[in-house]
């Protein structure tokens, strides 16, 4: 849990690179622990990125061992892509403490985490200014975990809605200044990316992993299907975006270690490629196993499931595809 964490805060001290390889080989078996990994990092992230020396030293040992478990907190129901424009959870300063109201939604470990790292408005009036950011614990009140998602995929992750009805926050659980949430969430989401390409690049490597054994022992028509052509090709291709992704990965992961000044570039690079890598290979997989890739009771079919939402979570395709060209362009008026 602790890789990515300074050893002076009970962590590793690792860097990037080795966290998204640690993602990448516990997802070739199985997305859902893999998640375990990358969430924890995306909820201590706000902390690294944004807390003074003493909010460091209270949460950060916790997250690093494992004991405590982390959660971000962004998305609600009408701001998904657009996170900042259609925020509605309100926070408050009352005396010192903040009164947060509103609901967050599709929070993965919201149900299971002892710190959530949650964004609130705090000036409607200031736009990207507006929102802060809060360490919200476990037993605050009033902090409730609402309903818990059925999904297609990751079925062992769970993802719930928290709701927040004038839950108290402790002016000291504030993450940096008020006004600075919106750019914090961002430069999170800058390095927790790569995590979740790292767990797309896994799903997708697994997948190649099994048809590729399978290719090799099922028989049709007098030798293993992976040598005829229409298979053959089709690993072949598989391969190539495999290792085409994991070089991408790599090199955004090596970026975050160096602060080079292009990560959200590549992040979202990564991402793209690896969450789009992991659709097509796992879609094949099932392919090359015919009915038995469509069966439950063989990996692939998990394996296509879980892929899906590496598409869509951490920003859609879309959304990576509008941050890479902002950063080629620039967003205009
Ligand atoms: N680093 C620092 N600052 C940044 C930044 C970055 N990477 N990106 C934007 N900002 C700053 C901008 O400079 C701007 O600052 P000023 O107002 O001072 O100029 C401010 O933030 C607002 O930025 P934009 O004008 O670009 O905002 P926007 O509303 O047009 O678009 C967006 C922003 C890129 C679309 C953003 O809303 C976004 O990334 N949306 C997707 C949200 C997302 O990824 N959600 C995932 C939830 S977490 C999850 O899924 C986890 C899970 O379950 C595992």
């Amino acid at each position: 849990m602790g890789v990515p964490i300074p050893s002076e805060y009970g962590g590793l001290g690792g860097t990037f690179v080795t966290y998204v390889k640690v993602v990448e080989e516990i997802a070739k078996a199985c997305a859902s622990s893999s998640l375990i990994v990358a969430v924890q990092e995306l909820g201590m992230l706000p902390i690294m990125i944004a807390g003074n020396e003493e909010q460091k030293k209270r949460f950060l040992p916790k997250i690093a061992s494992g004991e405590h478990l982390a959660a971000y907190a962004l998305t609600e129901v009408s701001s998904g892509s657009d996170a900042l424009g259609s925020m509605r959870t309100r926070a408050e300063l009352k005396g010192d403490k903040y009164y947060l109201t509103g609901q967050k939604i599709w929070i993965t470990n919201g149900s299971v985490a002892d710190v959530v790292c949650v964004f609130a408005v705090t000036d409607p009036a200031a736009g990207s200014r507006g929102v802060s950011a809060f360490v919200v614990e476990k037993n605050s009140p009033v902090f409730s975990v609402g309903k818990k998602e059925k999904k297609m995929g990751i079925r062992g992750s769970p993802t719930v809605e928290l709701i927040f009805d004038n839950c108290e926050v402790p002016v000291e659980n504030r993450l940096g200044e008020e006004g600075e949430g919106f750019k914090i969430a961002m430069r999170v989401l800058d390095k927790s990316r790569p995590g979740i390409a790292a767990q797309a690049l896994g799903i997708a490597a697994g997948a190649l992993e099994y048809a590729t054994n399978y290719a090799k022992e099922r028989i049709a028509f007098g030798k293993p299907i992976g040598q005829h052509q229409g298979i053959g090709f089709m690993l072949a291709d598989m391969k190539t975006e495999v290792e085409a992704a994991r070089l991408l990965l790599y090199e955004s992961a090596r970026k975050c270690d160096a602060g080079e000044p292009d990560v959200t570039l590549w992040a979202a690079m990564a991402k793209l490629k690896c969450g789009d890598v992991a659709m097509s290979v796992t879609t094949d997989a099932v392919q090359v196993l015919g009915g038995f890739g469509y069966s439950s009771e063989y990996p692939v079919e998990r394996m296509m499931r879980d892929a899906k939402i590496t598409q869509i979570y951490e920003g859609t395709q879309q959304i990576q595809r509008l941050v890479i060209n902002r950063n080629m362009i620039g967003k205009g008026k």
